[in-house]
């Protein structure tokens, strides 16, 4: 080592540790949640780049990441320039609520009072949006459980992470529990409501099922350990947290989240005669519910269709089970997200078709959001009443059956019978009528599977 870097690397370590109570003294620590609304400002926080220049793999990880985009991404910036601003301002009772998604999206700005931020991409702070500093300055949350971004931050040179020991020539490493613990993620992936209502509870979900049992954290799934190194000049470690966190934006950790599997009751059958077909749908990948976060504009359905021997194919309804609230659970076009009328200052708006799916009929795995009208709605803060919670919990198998009277004129020969499950993001008549990007509407292969009986002769 030069003795340049070396006299680089001791020197801010001494100066820090010598004025770290300082900087502890005037810290944020003790406050969170809304009283963290402008109590610093944009300077108290290092740029991502900075980081970049050592931590280069994290970095160009972290940058394909969604949470690097949470104030950038189109949708985000529609939903909250579109609907949640102009509502706060008709309606000051959600002002604090929408200032409040910036605590989440934008911390930096939610931090700085710089409220609405600027439009993103003009240049200010609020696009780095989850940065690596904001979470490596969080030192615990104010809440338990934790939700609303709860966290206590001590933005300055120390960096929470996980290792004992470690030294870097740019600022203190210290190893912090609450890095490590799904608490950390819990500040913002559990939300509250003006309402009082939860209309996110991905960690409370996670806390309650089996992997928290298991010690699988959210962590160990959405930045697996890998055998690398975490910055350009520390050493190969065999388990470096890799900063993928992806999620409902990447194909491939949504295909086969959910396992489905298909029988008939019976091999053969004579046409004008009934069967029931059963579908098994098992989340055997996520450690919380699915769809689990923004729940009020996902949708996960499975479709069932039969092809008879002449290649022609039959859409099969789900059976209704008759629980409270399934008619949320089947899809249906009838008029739903009027309270977007008022948001969008539209007297005529009649509200858009509630699932805009290709078949009315096909089962939706879903938990609806109701408005204080009783409407079905996209704007969670505007909820103020959860559906039936119809979703798939974690480790979790949900049975559906389909009942099936054969046309009397059916073709002899084989059957194949055809079980898809898809998954959308946002549904796509609000996107469509929001002007969102194609991409978020689009259909995303879950998984399928296929099996058969025979149509026979008396
Ligand atoms: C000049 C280079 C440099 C810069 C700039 C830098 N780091 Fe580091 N950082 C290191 C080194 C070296 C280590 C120690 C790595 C090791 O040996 O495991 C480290 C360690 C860490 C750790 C602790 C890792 C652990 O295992 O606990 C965290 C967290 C961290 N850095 C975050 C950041 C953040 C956030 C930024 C930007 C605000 C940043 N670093 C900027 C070089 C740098
Ligand atoms: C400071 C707030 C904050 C913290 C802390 C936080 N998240 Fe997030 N996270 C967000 C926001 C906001 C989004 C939504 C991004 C967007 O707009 O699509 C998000 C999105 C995600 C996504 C979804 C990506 C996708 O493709 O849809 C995953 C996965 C995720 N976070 C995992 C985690 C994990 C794991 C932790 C804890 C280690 C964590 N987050 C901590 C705010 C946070
Ligand atoms: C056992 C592995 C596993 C664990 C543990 C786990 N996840 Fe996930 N996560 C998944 C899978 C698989 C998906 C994709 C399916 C889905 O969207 O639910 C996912 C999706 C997500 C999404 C995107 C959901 C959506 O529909 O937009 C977020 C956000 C998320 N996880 C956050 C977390 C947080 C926070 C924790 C900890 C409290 C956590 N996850 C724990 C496997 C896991
Ligand atoms: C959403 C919160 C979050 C963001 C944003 C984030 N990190 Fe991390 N980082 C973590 C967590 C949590 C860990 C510890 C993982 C564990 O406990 O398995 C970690 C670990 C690390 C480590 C140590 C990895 C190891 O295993 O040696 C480094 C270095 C690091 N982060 C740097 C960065 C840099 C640089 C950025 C920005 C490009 C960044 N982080 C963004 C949450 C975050
Ligand atoms: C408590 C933290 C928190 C607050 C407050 C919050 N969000 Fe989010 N938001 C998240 C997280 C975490 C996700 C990702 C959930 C997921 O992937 O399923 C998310 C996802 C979203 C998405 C979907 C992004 C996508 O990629 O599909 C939009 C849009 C959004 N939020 C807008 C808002 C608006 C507008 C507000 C204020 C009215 C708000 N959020 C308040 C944490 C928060």
């Amino acid at each position: 080592m030069s003795p340049f870097l070396r006299c680089s690397i001791i020197l801010p370590v001494f100066l820090t540790a010598v004025l770290l109570p300082l900087k502890d003294a005037q810290g944020q620590d003790g406050i969170w949640g809304d009283a963290l609304k402008g109590s610093g400002s944009y300077d108290d926080f290092e740029k991502p780049e900075r980081c970049a220049s050592c931590h280069v793999d994290i970095a160009r990880q972290y940058e394909q990441a969604m949470m690097s985009r949470a104030y950038t991404h189109s949708w985000d910036e529609i939903e909250y320039f579109k609907l949640a601003v102009p509502h706060a301002e008709k309606d000051p009772k959600f002002k604090d609520a929408v200032d409040g998604c910036n605590g989440c999206h934008a911390p930096l700005a939610y931090i700085a009072g710089d409220i609405p931020p600027p439009r993103p991409y003009s240049g200010s702070r609020a696009d780095e949006s989850v940065s690596c500093d904001a979470c490596h300055t969080i030192t615990g949350s104010g809440e338990d459980p934790p939700y609303n971004y709860s966290f206590t931050i001590e933005p300055g040179r120390a960096k929470r992470g996980n290792r004992e020991g470690v030294d870097s020539p740019h600022h203190l490493t210290i190893r912090h529990d609450f890095t490590m613990s799904t608490e950390l993620c819990g500040t913002c992936h559990n939300e509250k409501n003006p309402f009082d209502v939860w209309v996110k509870s991905t960690q409370m979900e996670w806390q309650e099922g089996p992997y928290a049992a298991d010690g699988v954290r959210c962590q160990d799934c959405h930045m697996p350990p890998a055998r690398s190194r975490n910055s350009i000049m520390s050493k190969e470690y065999d388990d470096v947290a890799q900063h993928l966190f992806t999620g409902a934006h990447s194909p491939g950790r949504l295909a086969g989240a959910v396992e489905v599997a298909v029988y008939p009751d019976v091999r053969e059958v004579v046409p004008g005669e009934r069967i029931k077909i059963t579908v098994a749908c098992y989340n055997h990948k996520a450690g919380h519910k699915i769809p689990t976060g923004s729940v009020e504009e996902r949708q996960l359905w499975l479709t069932v269709t039969a092809v008879d021997a002449e290649g022609k194919s039959y859409h099969l309804p789900v059976d209704k089970k008759g629980f409270d609230g399934e008619e949320y659970t089947i899809s249906s076009n009838e008029l739903a997200f009027q309270d977007m009328g008022y948001m969008l200052d539209d007297p005529e708006f009649e509200g858009l078709s509630r699932d805009a799916l290709p078949y009315e009929g096909d089962r939706v795995f879903r938990m609806p959001y109701f408005d204080p009208e009783g409407r079905m709605t996209i704007a969670q803060w505007n909820t103020a009443r959860l559906g039936t919670d119809y979703r798939i919990g974690p480790r979790e198998t949900r049975m559906e059956t389909y009942t099936w009277k054969l046309p009397d004129d059916l073709p002899l020969g084989t059957v194949r019978i055809v079980a898809e499950m898809q998954y959308r993001r946002l549904i796509k008549s609000v996107g469509e009528y929001l002007g969102v990007p194609d991409e978020e509407m689009k259909a995303e292969f879950i998984n399928r599977a296929e099996s058969s009986f025979d149509a026979v002769d008396y």
